[in-house]
């Protein structure tokens, strides 16, 4: 039996694109291998959003060559936002790795089923497929809308995954159905721009719609989402989010930058204003929600005064979750036409400023679970503890309660009742409501439960 193994990294659309594209290769009689040296067909699944990830692929591309010169029949196979959607880009690359033989576009397993001596004659379903599948397992990533119609100016998606384009509502939904059978609780409905969900679709299905009928899916217990534009986030999507239990209480929304002019510059079209006011919103209809943001610091004309802005409005924000990146100029963008006139020594500063600042942020959103009962999906088991994480994205470990009847209880899979005993910035513990403690190695940590600033509201299920 012939083998394949995909490397991916990159951002969950990813990790999503390499499953379809395993799922190909399955239905040509391929098996999934860990081991990369084992393999017949070898796909690197690349990211360009910064120059450290194309490096990181580069670095594999070359350390190939080797393997592909002990192993003249192994296909290596490159795809990802590092492969452009258009022939001379892919030829330049062709002439750049020799030791590459085909580069195809993620949507386009096709070419590369094409290109294997054991070609399937029959139309490819992009359905889950059983031998990666311990890597879907209880939680899944799905694309739902491929590309984005933005034009941000530091950013190369677009110019890497081309336009927008949604996937009907009923191939969505009877995909989700597939993962549920194959025993998946929890579904990541995917975009770049998610709220831009189905405005090329007849009819006009919206983000909402979508929720709305994937809610209907029976053993489906979590829709988790990513990643709105603050531009297309609508009253109708945030009132859904509230209204429909299985729809988790988290919104990522990118801010980017807390200064208008710097805004303006990397072409993000709102103001800082426009974005506290839908904070706001998402908040006053979604009490207890978790809000998430991206950040770039250092884009060509950051001073410290535009910094200062970005850094108070994460501090009166309070987001849950921040992603800071440095800003790093790619070829081809209209950024990279500016000036990069931040020196990295205060990218760098001012990355851990903001680490920092949402560390402390963070523990204090911790503490506040304290002595509190949260429902959790436990996803695996992690170094002898199991883990699991609140519709609000924290994540949460606790031990098989010591009782008997639960020495060799599976947890994998349930929602279950978590009462917080100990708490950090990143996760919380605890032990499963109303059975006995697990005794402790280390005396608990004390914290001081803040007010109830943010009320918690917790999703019961019938
Ligand atoms: N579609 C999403 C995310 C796109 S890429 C959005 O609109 O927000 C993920 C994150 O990488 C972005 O949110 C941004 O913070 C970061 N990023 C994108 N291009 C970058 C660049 N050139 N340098 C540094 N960070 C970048
Ligand atoms: Fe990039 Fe902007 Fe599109 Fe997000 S919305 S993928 S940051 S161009
Ligand atoms: Fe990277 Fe492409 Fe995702 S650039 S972050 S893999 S959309």
């Amino acid at each position: 039996m012939k083998q394949y193994h995909i490397w991916t990294i990159g951002c969950q659309m990813n990790h999503a694109d390499s499953i379809r594209i395993g799922s190909a290769l399955e239905q040509t009689g391929y098996t999934f291998t860990e081991n990369a040296d084992e393999a017949d067909v070898l796909i690197l699944n690349t990211c360009s959003v910064r120059q450290r990830a194309e490096d990181s692929a580069t670095g594999r591309l070359t350390s190939l060559v080797p393997l592909k010169r002990k192993k003249p029949d192994l296909v290596v196979a490159v795809t990802g936002c590092m492969v452009p959607p258009n022939e001379p880009g892919k030829a330049a690359l062709y002439k750049r790795f020799p030791a590459v033989d085909l580069f195809f576009d993620t949507l386009d397993p096709q070419t590369l089923v094409e290109r294997l001596p054991e070609r399937s004659e029959q139309p490819l379903e992009f359905m889950p497929t059983q031998s990666i599948q311990s890597k879907v397992d209880v939680t899944a990533f799905m694309a739902v809308i491929y590309g984005c119609n933005y034009t941000c100016s530091y950013c190369i998606v677009p110019l890497r995954r081309g336009k927008e384009l949604s996937r009907p509502v009923d191939e969505v939904v009877s995909h989700v159905k597939s993962y549920v059978r194959r025993g998946v609780r929890e579904v990541t409905l995917l975009g770049q721009t998610i709220d831009a969900y189905g405005h090329d679709l007849p009819g006009r299905p919206d983000l909402a719609d979508l929720f709305r009928e994937v809610s209907q899916v029976e053993g489906l217990w979590r829709i988790r989402w990513l990643t709105s534009h603050p531009k297309m986030m609508s009253l109708k999507m945030i009132k859904s989010v509230a209204e429909l239990p299985k729809v988790c209480n988290y919104f990522n929304l990118p801010v980017q930058a807390g200064d208008d002019a710097i805004l303006r510059a990397m072409k993000r079209p709102y103001t800082v204003a426009f974005y506290e006011k839908l904070a706001a919103t998402v908040r006053q209809y979604n009490p207890g929600c978790a809000l998430s943001t991206d950040i770039i610091v250092g884009f060509p004309g950051e001073g410290d005064l535009q910094f200062q802005r970005t850094y108070d409005l994460l501090e009166r924000t309070r987001f849950n979750e921040v992603h800071v990146a440095a800003y790093s100029p790619r070829p081809g963008t209209a950024a990279a036409e500016m000036e990069d006139n931040v020196p990295l020594e205060i990218k760098r500063e001012r990355l851990q400023a903001i680490e920092r600042l949402q560390e402390k942020i963070a523990q204090e959103y911790s503490a506040e679970f304290l002595r509190r009962t949260v429902e959790i999906l436990v996803e695996r088991k992690e170094k002898g503890r199991w883990y699991g994480r609140t519709t609000t994205n924290k994540s949460v470990f606790f031990d098989n309660p010591p009782l008997p009847e639960y020495e060799d209880f599976n947890w994998k899979g349930k929602l279950v009742d978590i009462e917080i005993e100990k708490t950090s910035a990143w996760s919380l513990q605890g032990r499963v409501a109303g059975t006995p403690s697990v005794p402790q190695p280390k005396p608990l940590q004390t914290f001081q439960p803040l007010n109830d600033r943010v009320p918690l509201t917790l999703i019961s299920r019938a």
